[in-house]
């Protein structure tokens, strides 16, 4: 299964990622935590990252780009992918067309997580993950059993950086100028299929894994 989940900051597109990966057993590339793991580290395109990212501003595309042709080179990803947060922008929509071509594979199906802005805004400001698994909580509506730590690796829990109010704002902006219009591009594929972004995501899950399903089959014929 090839596979995009789309939406905009705070969608739901990391949860919902993390049921479709143990379900169709693919590697989940998230393009977010890719730049987060080089900055943690401080490598060149870590570091070239951060000064986007802290901004809300996307990291450019060449570098974005080069990052996913690596990755896709990986033996993992051969016989399948979940992209997160990929493509952003038609100039990289483009580009996964070219690789994908050049490998004769195709997209099967993109799902867009939707959701109302205002919801949006409350759950990034709340939102804290763990600064070494990358499990996400919230200062609400999922705390960890113990206040600041991991449950699941007990690592302390941290705020991201562009998880600021006025960050959100302008991340918000970004996605519908650049990535928004990539929901027609693929529409006109005929690949999308919409997911809610809000209430229980295992069941948002349920209600569209048979479509996905059928699509994927429908690909491989
Ligand atoms: P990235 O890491 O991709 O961030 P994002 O798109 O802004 O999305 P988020 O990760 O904030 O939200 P999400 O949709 O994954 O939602 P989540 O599941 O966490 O990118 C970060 C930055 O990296 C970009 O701004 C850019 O600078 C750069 N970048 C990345 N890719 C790039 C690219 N291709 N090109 C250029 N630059 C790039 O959920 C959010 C919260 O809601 C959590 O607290 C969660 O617990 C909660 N939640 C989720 N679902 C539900 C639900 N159903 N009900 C209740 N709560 C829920
Ligand atoms: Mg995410």
């Amino acid at each position: 299964m090839r596979m995009l989940i789309m939406g905009a900051p705070g969608a739901g597109k990391g949860t919902m990622a993390s049921i479709i990966k143990e379900f169709y057993h693919i590697p989940h590339i998230s393009t977010g935590d890719m730049f987060r793991e080089a900055m943690k580290i401080s490598s060149p395109v870590g570091l070239t990252a951060k000064q986007y990212i802290e901004k809300g501003e996307l990291v450019p595309d060449e570098v974005t780009i080069r990052l996913v042709e690596e990755r896709l080179r990986e033996e993992d990803a051969q016989h399948g992918f979940l992209f997160d947060g990929f493509p952003r922008t038609l100039s990289q929509a483009q580009a996964l067309d070219t690789i994908l071509s050049l490998q004769n594979v195709k997209l099967d199906v993109v799902v867009d997580m939707r959701i109302d802005r205002d919801l949006l805004i409350k759950r990034l400001s709340g939102r804290r993950v763990c600064s070494q698994c990358n499990a996400n909580y919230h200062i609400e509506n999922l705390k960890p059993k113990v206040e600041g730590i991991c449950d699941r690796c007990g690592s302390p829990l941290i705020q991201r950086k562009d998880d600021t109010e006025e960050t959100i704002h302008h991340r918000l902006a970004v996605y519908e100028e650049n990535t928004l219009p990539l929901i027609a591009y693929y529409e006109a594929k005929g690949l999308v299929v919409a997911a809610k972004g809000y209430g229980n995501t295992y069941q948002s899950f349920c209600e569209i894994e048979p479509i996905l399903g059928a699509m994927h089959d429908y690909n491989q014929k």
